[in-house]
């Protein structure tokens, strides 16, 4: 008995010996981390917002909006936050250019009053009111080839309008007028895409400032119901892998986790997170094709894909390899008040916890931490993305010299437009 039990020590001793400093290990792993992540978040928070505007000249500003059905947050916040921003960078550095169309609020109205104010400051602007309301747009019966585009027949046998090539066309004519001003002399350094989101002058500078102002294209994050940050379609790592999780810290790949984590500019391959700024030069290239916002193929689209024309510009961007897309954790803005403040807290809580909750700790972050680490351990994104490939392949197959460079966009889904929106099919 007595040999027995101590032939199973001798026998047991050593894995059980290994097991408790594999835990005391990981315990150990797990307190440095926190503290490693505490002491990151409190540098950050602390480096949040510049203490004293010490940005660079932002140079001359473009800015480009589109809306549909905004009225409410154009009375509350936009065209305020608007007036501030070129009443700062000043009449004569500015173009803005608004398109709305077929709203059935008083969205016309709200950016009736916007252009009254806009013209009292002399400021250069294009606003577009159009009376075209989808019903219009899905009413039209294509005949010529040329017209056809964009159109596709859906599983429940209708030819019907796709939504991301209509958008593009959409945010075109934002470039039209760009590239007609560049005509008459008239040439801007970058041009703002704005969304309908809450956001200050300062915001806006620090995103002109990313990077030391050099990038092809620089986001802010944007939030509609925090934590979860909003726009899904467009955001890929610096791998171009779609984030893991919607809630911080978000992303996959090391490089654009690490970037998170001390709250500097995030390399990332795609991104349009509610305010967006790109150099103004490949949109009026004379040597290129001029860069434009497109949906993919129809014919690609005809497999069940579809990708957002605002990821597929980074795509299509030649800047984008040289010069980097970048997302700039400092800048968040959002949909509604509620959530631009639940991501700008008063010191000295963090953005992430104040995201969670108004009384979440630490532990949250951590938490989320793991979670990311755990999917990124046990998913993987070839297995993910085989669909995808398989469907890509089947196309490039159908027909030689088949290519869509923006693969890294395409999500298994099939967008049209119906009269209140737009659908899945
Ligand atoms: C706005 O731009 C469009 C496209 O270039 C043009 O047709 C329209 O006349 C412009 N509107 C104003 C008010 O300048």
């Amino acid at each position: 008995m007595q040999l027995n039990d101590r032939l199973k020590l001798r026998r047991y001793g050593p894995t059980r010996r290994l097991l408790r400093m594999g835990l005391i290990l990981t315990i150990i792993w797990f307190m440095l981390e926190t503290y490693y992540i505490h002491q990151l978040l409190l540098n950050a928070s602390l480096f949040d917002k510049p203490i004293k505007p010490g940005h660079h000249y932002p140079g001359r500003i473009f800015i480009a909006s589109l809306h549909w059905n905004n009225e409410a947050i154009l009375r509350d916040d936009w065209n305020d936050a608007l007036v501030q921003l070129v009443s700062h960078l000043g009449p004569t550095n500015v173009f803005v250019s608004v398109y709305e169309s077929g709203s059935w609020d008083d969205s016309k109205g709200a950016l009736r009053e916007l252009d009254a104010r806009l013209d009292v400051l002399d400021v250069p602007r294009n606003i577009t009111l159009s009376d075209v309301t989808h019903q219009d747009e899905i009413s039209a019966t294509p005949t010529a080839a040329h017209e056809q585009e964009g159109w596709i027949d859906t599983p429940r046998g209708r030819r019907e309008l796709r939504r991301i090539p209509y958008l593009a066309r959409l945010r075109n004519w934002g470039l039209l007028i760009l590239e007609d001003l560049a005509r008459q002399g008239i040439v801007f350094d970058t041009i703002l895409f704005l969304n309908d989101v809450v956001f200050t002058t300062e915001d806006v500078l620090t995103l002109l400032d990313t990077n030391g102002g050099s990038y092809a294209a620089a986001c802010s994050l944007d939030f509609s119901k925090p934590p979860q940050y909003y726009d899904t379609f467009a955001l890929r790592d610096s791998q171009g892998h779609e984030p893991l999780m919607q809630t911080w810290p978000y992303f996959r790949s090391w490089e654009s986790l690490d970037s998170l984590l001390s709250m500097s500019p995030i390399p990332v391959t795609s991104c349009w997170n509610g305010m967006v700024a790109m150099p103004t030069s490949p949109f009026l290239s004379q040597t290129n094709t001029p860069l434009r916002f497109r949906g993919i193929p129809d014919s690609l689209a005809l497999h069940h894909l579809e990708g957002s024309e605002c990821c597929l510009i980074h795509a299509d961007n030649p800047l984008s390899s040289t010069h980097g897309v970048y997302l700039n954790p400092k800048v968040r803005v959002g949909y509604n008040r509620a959530a631009y403040t639940a991501v700008h807290p008063l010191k000295p809580q963090n953005w992430i916890s104040s995201s969670f909750s108004p009384s979440s700790s630490l532990a949250r972050i951590v938490v989320s931490f793991w979670e990311n680490r755990l999917r990124r351990w046990f998913t993987m994104p070839v297995f993910e993305r085989r669909v995808i490939r398989r469907r890509v392949k089947n196309w490039e197959n159908e027909e030689g010299n088949r290519h869509e460079p923006g693969e890294f966009c395409l999500i298994d889904e099939m967008q049209v437009l119906v009269s209140n929106g737009w659908a899945h099919v």
